[in-house]
């Protein structure tokens, strides 16, 4: 079982290592048109198919973003998508050496039986789908499941299990396509659950994860884990600082994530900007020697905020906006490999 070895084993296992390359992380543009609709309303832009293909060329195209980003995943309306002169999205990220990445899933949905949590789908036709972005292009997909910390005994054994399962279905098809998988079991921030809570969670979770992917014949080398940090509820009474969330994160994932993996990078999950790269970067300054794998980043809201606030649509201020998405990817960056500091933000 442990020395299965899909038909294209070095192939996954050479696309998680550009994946998380040293000093580099994943730039997470793969939110559904719903999603992202509701993010250019925020701050007043037209939520339409141009805008969103506008917004996607003004960061993939960002100067200079691939020393610091080695991939980003797209979505399905977004990975058929060109820049205005015609070049496609996945022609300008293989020019600059990047790794194109798909997001696979189709929403976490009601789980049936359960009160009010989510369970993702997408698992049927997956086959197909994944050999169709395979012959694209796309060498890396994305699945992500969503845990809500709740009273009431949420998250419930039932919630688990069904994602972990089907985490694990998923792994194994995008494995067996040529796909590397990122696995994102996220636990959200949402609540007033303090960090033993939340830390609690992430191991059961992580736990339930790896056994799963055990059963269903999954190569750790070929996956990549992407993660929510270790860290108290948004609305917590009081909230742990830098060094303690970067300690408990490491700290649990070092019990709960084999160190054949690939690579574990994180979610900013509603983290502030710069507080998603001081956690980062005590990690790597507090812990770095005991890592066993690579350990970075897979922002979206953390790299893209101040460039999407900034932008607002108008052509006027993309470049403005491509260098606050480059600060973001740049700070990242150095944080992976501990060499941010806060002094830089405002040098
Ligand atoms: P955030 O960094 O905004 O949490 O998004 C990462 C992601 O890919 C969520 O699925």
């Amino acid at each position: 079982m442990t020395t299965y070895r899909p038909e294209k084993a070095d192939e996954l296992i050479q696309t998680a290592r550009a994946m998380v390359a040293p000093g580099k992380g994943i730039l997470a543009i793969d939110e559904s048109n719903g999603t992202c609709n509701k993010r250019f309303e925020a701050v007043g832009i037209d939520p339409s198919e141009e805008k969103r293909r506008q917004y996607r060329e003004l960061l993939l195209t960002t100067p200079d973003l691939e020393t610091y980003v080695s991939g980003a995943i797209l979505y399905d309306e977004t990975i058929r998508q060109s820049t205005a002169d015609g070049k496609s999205f996945i022609d300008v990220m293989r020019e600059r050496g990047q790794v194109v990445g798909i997001k696979v899933d189709t929403g976490a949905k009601p789980l049936a039986g359960s009160d009010g949590e989510k369970v993702t789908e997408g698992l049927d036709g997956l086959r197909e789908r994944i050999a169709e972005y395979y012959g694209m292009g796309a060498r890396f997909a994305k699945w992500r499941a969503v845990i809500t910390i709740g009273r009431d005994g949420r998250p419930t054994r039932g919630c688990i299990e069904a994602n972990a399962h089907a985490l694990a279905r998923y792994a194994a098809l995008c494995q067996e396509g040529g796909l590397v998988p990122i696995i994102e079991p996220e636990v959200l921030i949402d609540g007033d659950h303090d960090i033993d809570t939340c830390e609690r969670v992430t191991e059961e979770e992580l736990n339930e994860v790896f056994r799963q992917l055990y059963h269903q014949n999954v190569m750790l080398e070929g996956v990549i884990l992407k993660t929510s940090m270790v860290i108290s509820g948004k609305d917590a009474a009081s909230r742990a600082g830098v060094e303690e969330v970067a300690d408990r994160t490491v700290e649990t994932l070092l019990r709960t994530v084999p160190a054949a993996l690939g690579g574990v990078v994180f979610l900013s999950g509603g983290q502030g900007v710069e507080e998603s790269t001081a956690h980062l970067n005590a990690m790597h300054q507090r812990h770095g020697d005991r890592l066993p794998w690579p350990l970075t980043f897979s922002y979206a809201r953390a790299i893209q905020g101040p460039a999407l606030g900034y932008w607002k649509g108008e052509s006027a201020n993309a470049e403005e906006a491509q260098k606050r998405a480059f600060k973001r990817a740049k700070f990242n960056g150095l944080a992976s490999e501990g060499k941010y500091s806060a002094d830089m933000e405002s040098a």
